[in-house]
């Protein structure tokens, strides 16, 4: 984990080891590069922990709250001291939801290896810290939104590399080709779709891979701009689809995801894509958790209990592995299920 702080010569600020080179936001870059030539990293983190997504509407917490977050204890404390509502409770149980299962699916049937792997608006870095547990030696994540990156490096995956960027306007990444380039639950909101495609492919490289997880078709709950399955294949170059139900169900029954045509996939809630060199197989199941696994927290008192009606009702009716109580005598597959999960340690 890297605590650098400064700027880089090409003059992008840099706090606890994650430059901040985000499109659009050169205001908040100049302000953050004073305050760390006046020696007040501090504040400068601060001034970037109130930096969000451009459609998230609720205001920045005040500056007291935000300075408290280094001293959290935990990812939740921390996400909470951020304010980060809704997409607070997502990340915080993102471990069982059934779209991180249909990642783990994919990523597991195209697996990376030892290629360098970079995390596209990665989050909190939930897919990297598998990749990282189970091996991949170089990893990168990236996303626009900064405090997402402190807490991925933080509490979740303190191996990987983080660069607070557009995807569509990165600097060098500095990643070796070729390379495997991925984006989950993510490429649906980019708006434009065809430099975010053309962004990939060039951090891959010739003979790297991209892929795609989650990409909505339809829309019913999240915000987003979904694509066909066609036109998601045409943009990508994409010459393997699944439907996201299936990678889900694969996982859940321990057999290898069945790919689909496009043309079959028009009315799936959502879509998976490989581009480019498809990979191997993983040589593990990541089916199978790795320990220490602990009580899904999702049950309380012995019951399943969502943390919102909203995360209830985009998963809720799709967690069909989560059963409504606790069962008295834990299934031979309560781990694969995520009735067992192994959260970060300071969760
Ligand atoms: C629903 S979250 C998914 C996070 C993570 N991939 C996961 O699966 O847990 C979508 C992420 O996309 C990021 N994001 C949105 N637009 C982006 C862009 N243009 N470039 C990079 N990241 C972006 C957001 O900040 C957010 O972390």
């Amino acid at each position: 984990m890297s605590t650098a702080t400064g700027l880089t010569a090409t003059g992008v600020p840099v706090v606890d080891g994650i430059p901040f080179a985000r499109a659009g936001r050169e205001e908040l870059q100049d302000r953050v590069a004073r305050l760390l030539a006046d020696g007040e990293v501090d504040r400068a983190r601060i001034a970037l922990f109130a930096d969000a997504d451009d459609w998230w509407t609720q205001p920045a917490p005040p500056p007291e709250q935000l300075a408290r977050v280094p001293a959290a204890r935990s990812l939740r404390e921390a996400m909470a001291l951020l304010g980060m509502g809704r997409v607070g409770d997502y990340f915080a149980h993102r471990w069982s939801d059934p779209t991180h299962l249909a990642t783990l699916a994919l990523l597991g049937q195209h697996w990376p290896g030892d290629r360098p792997v970079v995390d596209v608006a990665c989050g909190i870095g939930t897919q990297l810290r598998e990749l990282s547990r189970r091996g991949v030696p170089e990893l990168v994540g990236v996303d626009v939104v900064w405090s997402k990156l402190w807490l991925a490096q933080r509490f979740v995956c303190p191996g990987a590399r983080y660069v607070c960027a557009d995807l569509t306007a990165a600097p060098d990444l500095q990643v070796p080709r070729p390379a495997y380039v991925t984006c989950h639950d993510a490429f649906y909101f980019l708006r434009d779709k065809p430099a975010a495609a053309a962004a990939m492919h060039a951090l891959a490289g010739p003979g790297g891979t991209v892929v795609v997880g989650h990409a909505h078709v339809a829309d019913t709950v999240s915000a987003g701009e979904p694509l066909s399955p066609q036109e998601y294949a045409g943009l990508l170059g994409a010459s393997v689809l699944y439907d996201d139900a299936e990678l889900t169900a694969a996982l859940l029954a321990a057999r290898p995801p069945v790919p689909a045509p496009a043309d079959r996939l028009t009315s799936s809630e959502a879509i998976a894509l490989v581009a480019g060199d498809l990979r191997a197989p993983a040589p593990v199941d990541l089916g199978e958790p790795l320990g220490p696994l602990r009580a899904n927290p999702l049950y309380v008192g012995g019951e399943l209990r969502w943390p919102s009606d909203r995360y209830a009702a985009e998963y809720g009716p799709r967690s069909g592995h989560l059963p409504a109580r606790w069962p008295e005598l834990l299934p031979a597959d309560a781990a694969r299920r995520r009735l067992l999960v192994d959260l970060p340690e300071e969760w």
